[in-house]
């Protein structure tokens, strides 16, 4: 089989967190008087709390130190984990609840690439926390998407090589980490029409279809 393991990005694919990190910048951005929408925000997906500040900061005249930086993003964080607190396990869609039951019982090695520092924090919520082989995120990364480093850093965790695992994205920044990576991506969502992906999904169990049809070892 040529893919062994799966590497998920967490925000908008293996939940909707992505909309609340959207609703969390816009009431920041609001308070503060920068014009913020949906196209701005999905500039956001995949980097950094910081690095989506400075992308905020650089659609307005506000200049920033480094301490008032710091003290917007824990805003903004604040906000976002307030909203996380309402998850519960019920908000894991069914059609992703099932297709990480069904990889698991294939036998593919599971794991989160994510850039979010509140990864353990959302597993937890969603009733996922001790689910995944492995979880790299932002608390174990440098660099943050289109960097490579945090998917990298998951092909370790699960003792495989890039090539032998596939990543999952919604994002065009986490589809350029994973190729700049050397992992075959499948896009959903914002990314879907990403050329450098090498499967669209409709549906995360769309992804079931792409592991039935790999070739399969032959049976003596
Ligand atoms: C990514 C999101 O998963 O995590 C980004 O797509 C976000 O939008 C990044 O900025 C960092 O998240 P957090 O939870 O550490 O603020
Ligand atoms: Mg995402």
């Amino acid at each position: 089989m040529k893919y062994q393991g799966v590497i998920f990005d967490l925000d908008g694919v293996i939940c909707s967190t992505d909309e609340y990190h959207y609703q969390a910048w816009k009431a920041l951005a609001d308070r503060l008087g920068i014009p913020f929408d949906r196209e701005l925000n999905s500039q956001l997906r995949g980097v950094s709390r910081m690095e989506s500040l400075d992308i905020i900061l650089r659609s307005s005249d506000r200049v920033c130190t480094d301490a008032e930086k710091a003290t917007l993003a824990a805003e903004k964080n604040a906000l976002y984990r307030a909203l996380l607190a309402r998850m519960t396990p019920r908000d894991l869609s069914a059609d992703v609840r099932r297709t990480l039951d069904a990889l698991r019982q294939a036998g593919l090695r599971l794991a989160i690439g994510s850039s979010s520092k509140n990864t353990p924090f959302i597993l937890e919520r969603m009733g996922l926390d001790g689910f995944f082989d492995a979880v790299a995120d932002g608390n174990c990364i440098t660099h943050s998407k289109p960097h490579p480093e945090v998917f990298l850093k998951a092909a370790e965790m699960l003792g495989l090589p890039p090539r032998q695992c596939l990543v999952i994205e919604d994002a065009h920044a986490g589809v350029e980490a994973a190729v700049a990576g050397g992992f075959d991506c499948a896009a959903m969502g914002d990314a879907k029409e990403d050329a450098r992906a090498a499967y669209r999904l409709q549906a995360l169990s769309d992804l079931l279809q792409i592991i039935d049809s790999q070739e399969k070892p032959a049976k003596s």
